[in-house]
């Protein structure tokens, strides 16, 4: 069995994979969405401060399958620094306690392996990422041959949500309240412009929009009502912003299999609009279970199952956190 932790941001978890069969026997995350929620978003120390408390107690949980641990994973990037250093010490304090290898796993090849969590791998794979701190669309042939073909030039598409959350004092995450205030709001009623509609690159950007939004709130002032509206207005400009890059995309590209990965890849909007999108390719669409949009340390361990198979292990005293790393 391959026991796999992830701490990059703000959810302590730790997950149990049997080699032979890929069957995950044990999986446990501690968010500390509630700890963030009154800052409106994630303060990295407090973040550190609480996988250093919350991992200890996962992994006490996990003590009757260590005899049959043959290598510990791990999130070693991209994400916080302060975050990743204590899932990847736990790690090495692990490998050098039981003599077993460790495998040092990125985080974005991560939640592409979330979709084939008790499943079998199936490449090659267009993949649309949107996470907290990542934006991008990646061709995916095989888990060394990722190409990434557009990102974000900024901000990134969950962390949009999270800020236009913030700027009506909603709370944190931003993504699943915005979607639910959205609901009831008119998407047309704010003209907002979408990001890079006239330009020819295939890249994103949100930093344009989130100051769209913010004077937007400024002028409802107390008029809350239009709260909603502006929160529909929001998800339909960002989420058309990657519909029209992603079509650009599809006309030299057309899309066989498509995939949406990450935390935002929950949101019911852009998943109806994709398929919008997708319906003249005929295309499929392959989604994560909910449960393993958000960070969580089953697709970690589903990546380092295929790495231990290639026997893709690093160096104790190599292996180190790379906050920045991209695919
Ligand atoms: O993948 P994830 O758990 O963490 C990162 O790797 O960043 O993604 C978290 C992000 C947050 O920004 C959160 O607001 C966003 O995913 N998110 C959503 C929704 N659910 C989560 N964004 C839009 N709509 C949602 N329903
Ligand atoms: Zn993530």
């Amino acid at each position: 069995m391959i026991l796999s932790i992830e701490s990059s941001c703000d959810d302590s978890a730790i997950a149990i994979t049997e080699i032979e069969t890929g069957k995950l026997v044990f999986h446990k995350k501690i968010s500390q969405e509630i700890e963030h929620s009154v800052y409106g978003g994630v303060v990295p120390e407090l973040a550190a401060r609480l996988h250093a408390e919350t991992l200890p107690k996962i992994l006490e949980q996990t003590k009757p399958y260590f005899s049959q641990l043959k290598a510990v994973a791990v999130t070693s990037s991209p994400g916080l620094a302060v975050t990743l250093i204590e899932g990847v010490t736990m790690a090495k304090a692990i490998s050098i306690a039981l003599g077993i290898p460790i495998i040092g796993v990125n985080h974005l090849v991560g939640h592409i392996y979330s979709l084939f969590i008790e499943k079998e791998t199936t490449f090659p794979l267009t993949v649309l990422l949107v996470s907290g701190g990542h934006t991008q669309v990646m061709e995916v042939k095989s888990l060394t041959d990722i190409k990434t073909v557009a990102k974000s030039m900024d901000d990134s598409f969950g962390e949009s949500f999270d800020k236009v959350a913030k700027m009506m004092g909603l709370g944190y995450p931003g993504g699943p309240l915005i979607q639910e205030l959205a609901k009831d709001g008119d998407r047309l009623k704010y003209n907002f412009t979408v990001p890079l509609h006239q330009s020819p690159l295939i890249a994103f950007s949100y930093s344009g929009l989130k100051n769209a939004v913010r004077l937007a709130v400024e002028e409802a002032g107390e008029n809350k009502e239009l709260y909603k509206d502006i929160a529909a207005s929001f998800e339909h400009i960002a989420t058309k912003h990657l519909t029209m890059k992603l079509k650009k995309y599809f006309k030299t590209n057309p899309p066989q299999r498509l995939a949406i990965v990450g935390g935002a890849s929950a949101n019911l909007y852009l998943r109806s609009q994709i398929e919008e999108l997708l319906k003249p390719y005929n295309a499929e669409l392959l989604l994560s279970e909910l449960q393993y949009c958000s960070d969580n340390a089953a697709m970690i361990g589903r990546v380092a199952l295929d790495m231990y198979k290639q026997g893709d292990f690093s160096e104790l005293k190599e292996l180190n956190i790379s906050p920045k790393s991209q695919l």
